[in-house]
């Protein structure tokens, strides 16, 4: 063993210095071209900001942890692409903060559910998925109906989101509390799901 190499191995302190610098550069090589880089920035033709009730039901659907079972990202592959619709692209996300992507399909992808069903049928799905596909196992969210969707908080995060550089205007803004008004949680995340993928998946 070289001197110098003996000397960083038994000096805890000088190893970690470097250790820092091998995952500081590892890091960078990943973040930075995704910063820099157009096509991950721009969004697909078509891709807006949620609205208001569809942002509400996307933390819904964050808080509630679906991501557990269900993907939001069609692979290039046929079997997927004849099943779920045309693959998702890295701009279809850029409003999504996180991304939903996922790798764990207890239940079918998401990203192209959007005008699959009626509001109907989701509500009885949600209420209990046994109701329309008997052989599921996702769980039942009835108490979604019951939660209202809270306006001055949609509000902020409408806000949060402009500062952040989405493009929702002001008056977007202003009107956040009124589109959710009389909403419950479980409008909400209705909305949303019938909003996902609809910029790519024709419909
Ligand atoms: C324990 C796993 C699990 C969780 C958690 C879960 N699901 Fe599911 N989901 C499934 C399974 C399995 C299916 C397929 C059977 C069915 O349609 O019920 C499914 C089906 C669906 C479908 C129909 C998709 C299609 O293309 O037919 C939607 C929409 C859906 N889930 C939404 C949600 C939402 C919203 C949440 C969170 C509030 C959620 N799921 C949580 C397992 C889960």
């Amino acid at each position: 063993m070289s001197k110098g190499h003996k000397k960083l191995e038994t000096n805890i302190s000088l190893m970690a210095v470097f250790i820092i610098i091998a995952v500081s550069l590892g890091g960078l090589v990943e973040i930075l071209p995704l910063i820099f880089l157009d096509q991950v920035r721009t969004p697909t033709e078509g891709v807006k900001p949620y609205p208001a009730l569809q942002l509400a039901g996307r933390d819904v659907y964050v808080r509630e942890g679906c991501y557990n079972c269900h993907s939001q990202m069609i692979r290039p592959f046929r079997s997927e692409t004849e099943r779920y619709g045309p693959y998702s692209v890295a701009g279809e996300s850029v409003y999504d903060r996180p991304f939903q992507w996922g790798s764990k399909r207890t239940g079918p992808d998401l990203a192209r559910v959007g005008g699959r069903y009626s509001d109907e049928w989701h509500y009885i799905h949600l209420n209990n998925p046994r109701d329309v596909v008997p052989e599921s196992n996702m769980p039942g969210y009835g108490w979604l109906a019951d939660n209202p969707v809270d306006g001055q908080l949609v509000q902020k995060k409408l806000r949060a989101l402009q500062t952040l550089g989405d493009p929702y205007s002001d008056e977007d803004i202003a009107a956040a509390p009124a589109a959710v008004e009389g909403k419950t949680e479980m409008d909400a995340v209705i909305a949303y799901l019938q909003g996902l993928g609809l910029a790519r998946s024709g419909r």
